[in-house]
């Protein structure tokens, strides 16, 4: 018997360690373990020994069946984990992860929405964010809009119901923020807009803006220019000029549209402007008076300007996305490419 126990110590890690295959291993745990292995009858045998020696080899045969028993479990996860890593072939499960691996990362649009207001944070700017799905009396009739305005045609807006839609611009949060606040004040209020728009590589039914207010007394033109110039030359980082072409919207008068020069061509005309050597950035004017009558302030005690810019267009211009679309698949591969840029 004490023979036997030390052959089957020697021999049994072995033949353990030499099973290739999960079922292999199996046969060898019935052959050791069963209710007809090697131990088993080992132990089975020990009334046949003399009562003296029995409790020793009893408490040997004990052990052994441990020692085998946990390298049987062992081998067998070995085997298992085996069996994954050939499932996903060419690849070795065991190699330490990449650092960063699995890690998100900040959307281009929300990182640029973002340092675009940080630099208004910088000219004093406040932030304040408000409701997607808006009434339509603060996206259209609290700015001016008459009530035939094509822009409130159901081919342009989502609407809900009647008196609520999808808000097709930021604007709203102008009369909303003085509704609450007296002047001086001045936000920047981000936010995504939907407009009834058929996709292509430059219009999605879904976009960012960043809309823009600053009122006081005696707040002019002059101040939206030099406001618009020191983001521009913050943002992309150079002397770009800036140009106002006289515009129309409902709620700014005078109302413009904000060009800077092309960041590709320098104004030489290319592919990205469209051969006129400027980039559109924004809308922009002097608070409409019906805008401050709506918000409840008294006639002519105090003059703003409000701006509005798409971040999309400018996150395209910034990184040289050249369709819109891909803002908003969410395509991992798109996106990855973003990882750690500023
Ligand atoms: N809301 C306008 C748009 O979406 C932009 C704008 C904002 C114009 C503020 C003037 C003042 O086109």
């Amino acid at each position: 018997m004490k023979e036997a126990i030390e052959r089957l110590r020697r021999e049994g890690p072995q033949r353990i360690s030499a099973a290739a295959t999960p079922d292999e291993l199996e046969a060898l745990r019935v052959a050791l373990l069963g209710r007809k292995g090697e131990l088993t009858l080992m132990l089975r045998g020990l009334k046949d020994v003399p009562a003296d020696e029995r409790p020793a080899l009893g408490a040997e045969l004990n052990r052994l069946k441990q020692e085998l028993t946990a390298l049987l479990d062992g081998k067998g996860q070995e085997l298992s984990a085996g069996r994954d890593e050939g499932a996903v072939a060419g690849v070795d499960l065991t190699l330490p992860a990449p650092r960063g691996a699995g890690l998100g990362t900040a959307h281009p649009l929300v990182s640029i929405l973002e340092s675009i207001c940080d630099i208004f944070y910088g000219m004093g700017f406040s932030r304040a964010e408000g409701p997607e799905v808006e009434l339509d009396y603060y996206n259209f009739t609290a700015l001016n809009f008459p009530d035939d305005h094509p822009a409130r045609d159901i081919q342009d807006t989502f609407y809900i119901s009647d008196a609520v839609c999808l808000r097709t611009q930021t604007s709203p949060m102008q009369v909303r923020i003085m509704e609450q606040q007296q002047p001086p004040l001045a936000y920047v209020i981000p936010g995504r807009v939907y407009r009834n728009e058929n996709a292509d590589a430059s219009h999605s039914s879904e976009f960012y803006q960043i809309e823009g207010l600053v009122v006081d007394r005696d707040i002019s033109m002059a101040d939206l220019k030099s406001t618009v110039d020191t983001f521009v030359r913050l943002f992309f980082g150079a002397e770009e000029p800036t140009r106002f072409r006289p515009h129309f919207f409902p709620f700014t008068e005078p109302s413009v549209e904000v060009d800077m020069q092309c960041v590709a061509c320098r104004g030489k005309g290319c592919g990205v402007c469209g051969q006129t050597g400027w980039l559109e950035i924004m809308g922009a004017g002097m608070v409409h008076p019906n805008v401050f009558r709506a918000a409840g302030y008294p006639d002519d005690a105090y003059t703003g300007f409000a701006f509005g810019m798409g971040i999309d267009r400018i996150a395209m211009l910034k990184y040289g996305i050249d369709d819109i679309r891909l803002l908003y698949e969410n395509d991992l591969r798109f996106l990855q490419q973003f990882r750690g840029v500023q």
